[in-house]
């Protein structure tokens, strides 16, 4: 049961960063990340993964712009919603994005001729979900290397954007064959992670049958993101369900 606590601890262990420092990281720690995501399942093996690791300073200073940039005119979607379920982060333009001092950005990329791979009757119907799901593990594996490494590291899916893929794609020379999945950060963390909410697992597993007691109203969905939002517990907001604060 030791393996499985260590594996626990690592999972719990792995968080996802918004500050960094600027000191640069061991090009060892991101030898051993990307050869961590290597090892990830993919479907039908098709190990469609490419990484563009970007250290240089103006290079990924531009990345950072095209993002913001992006905020600049998207944020005002957020002011579409109910003000608990706005994303606190959002809720204006922003000058300067919490990672723009990371050493490293790893822009994972899918290849999608390797859709090939997979059994005609995925390829015809849901090849976008596997190769993008493929890409989604081998982005995980890395979290979890970067997590033992003492490093942080932050999932950026601004990236993939149509405005910021597409500068992007310039910038960086990423031919049309490839998908941009998500940007990874990594360098040393600025600051410790919140406590997160993490849900009970009685009150999402079914046994044998879908169990009517636990399917969650509308209203205790908008309830959990709003609690989310606010750092807080559902109990914390008076509901029934109950979740825990992990840390
Ligand atoms: C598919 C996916 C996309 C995500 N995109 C972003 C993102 O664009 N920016 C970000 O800061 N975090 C992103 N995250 C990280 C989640 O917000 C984070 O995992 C979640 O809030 C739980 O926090 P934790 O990673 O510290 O456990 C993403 C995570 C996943 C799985």
């Amino acid at each position: 049961m030791m393996d499985y606590e260590n594996l626990l601890s690592i999972a719990k262990e792995r968080r996802s960063c918004r500050r960094f420092k600027p000191d640069s990281i061991p090009d060892d720690y991101v030898k051993k990340i990307i050869d961590m995501a290597r090892w990830a399942p993919s479907g039908a093996n098709s190990q469609p993964w490419e990484f563009i690791v970007v250290k240089k300073k103006d290079l990924r200073q531009k990345i950072s712009q095209f993002v913001k940039d992006f905020i600049s005119i998207y944020y005002k979607l957020e002011h579409t919603r109910e003000p608990a379920l706005r994303f606190p982060s959002l809720t204006g333009p922003v000058d300067k994005i919490g990672y723009e001092d990371a050493p490293v950005f790893i822009i994972l990329c899918g290849d999608r001729r390797t859709i090939e791979a997979y059994p005609r009757y995925t390829a015809a119907e849901i090849s976008e979900e596997i190769l993008e799901s493929s890409l989604a593990n081998a982005f995980l594996y890395m979290q979890l290397a970067a997590g033992v490494l003492g490093l942080g590291s932050q999932w950026v899916s601004a990236v993939r954007m149509w405005y910021v893929q597409c500068l992007i794609r310039d910038l960086l020379g990423i031919p049309d064959e490839f998908v941009i999945y998500d940007m990874f950060v990594v360098g040393y963390p600025a600051s410790k992670p919140k406590p997160r909410m993490v849900r009970n697992r009685e009150e999402m597993v079914h046994e044998d049958f879908f169990d009517k007691d636990k399917l969650r109203s509308n209203a205790e969905i908008k309830e959990f993101i709003s609690a989310l939002r606010k750092g807080r517990t559902y109990s914390e907001m008076g509901s029934k369900r109950s979740s825990q604060i992990d840390s």
